[in-house]
């Protein structure tokens, strides 16, 4: 479902994502893990067609992203890390906003909508400006955004952000759902534990090289107790995976 090849991306004098390549199959959920400043929002905005990659290639659904990028794009849900919202909307009018880009009339998304607003507990909020919402609203709000056109593909950076403990089991069983669907999700998170749990593999990022990708129990050695210490070992050796396809 992503495949990404070689993929680089130059800022000036900083190399943001160096050679990345990486293969998520259809219906995996993947962690995409790595410190501040790793590069992760960087190859998600790549993975996205947001920023055009310096060398390499990205591939969505079979969709080469710098060949037919309407067609890439057509697959994939996507939560930036900070989300631009029209703060004079509703969150009902932003999410029917989202789904009409998508070329969905109301009778397509109105029972899906109201799914998810009942799932995400929104309703509410719904009718009410985005410029009321707090940080949670907002990032269901997206979520719901995202969602609403049922993508084969979701890509959300730090889509847990924000939220409180109810709203994050609630999507995590959301995510859950839509993976055993066969939705495949690509999201990067700082909250370990989370992607213990709920990752089918883990991809490590460090200054934009990929560092490890695997299942916890490929990644953690005899002394890594959870992710977390996995994790921490394994950014801290620094052993970039020179020109592995993974
Ligand atoms: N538009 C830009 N112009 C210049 N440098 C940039 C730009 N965007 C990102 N960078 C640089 O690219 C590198 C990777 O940043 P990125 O935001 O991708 O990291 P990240 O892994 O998402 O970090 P975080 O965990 O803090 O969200 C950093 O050194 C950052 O300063
Ligand atoms: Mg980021």
């Amino acid at each position: 479902m992503i495949k990404l090849e070689n993929l680089t991306k130059d800022f000036a004098r900083v190399r943001a994502v160096d050679s990345l390549n990486l293969h998520v199959e259809k219906g995996e959920i993947v962690g995409f893990l790595g410190p501040n400043g790793a590069g992760k929002t960087t190859a998600i905005r790549l993975i996205t067609g947001i920023l055009q990659p310096t060398e390499g290639k990205v591939v969505i659904n079979g969709e080469d992203m710098a060949v037919r990028p309407r067609w890439a794009k057509q697959s994939i849900g996507y939560v930036p890390d900070m989300p631009y919202m029209y703060e004079r909307l509703s969150g009902r009018e932003f999410i029917e906003f989202q789904a009409q880009l998508h070329l969905l009339r109301p009778a397509d998304f109105q029972p899906g909508l109201e799914e998810l607003s009942e799932l995400l507990v929104m309703a509410d909020w719904l009718d009410e400006r985005i410029e009321s919402y707090s940080q949670g609203m907002r990032q269901k709000t997206t979520m719901a955004a995202a969602l609403i056109h049922n993508p084969p593909l979701l890509v959300l950076d730090e889509p847990l952000l924000g939220l409180d403990p109810r709203s994050t089991k609630i999507l995590k069983e959301i995510l859950k759902k839509r993976a055993s669907e066969g939705v495949t999700i690509f999201f990067s998170t700082h909250v370990l534990s989370i992607a213990q749990e709920m990752c089918g593999r883990l991809a490590i990022i460090s200054k934009g090289k990929l560092l490890a990708v695997g299942a916890f129990d490929e990644l953690k050695g005899k002394n890594d107790p959870n992710l977390e210490a996995a994790f921490l070992r394994i950014t801290e050796e620094q052993q970039p995976m020179e020109g592995k396809e993974c």
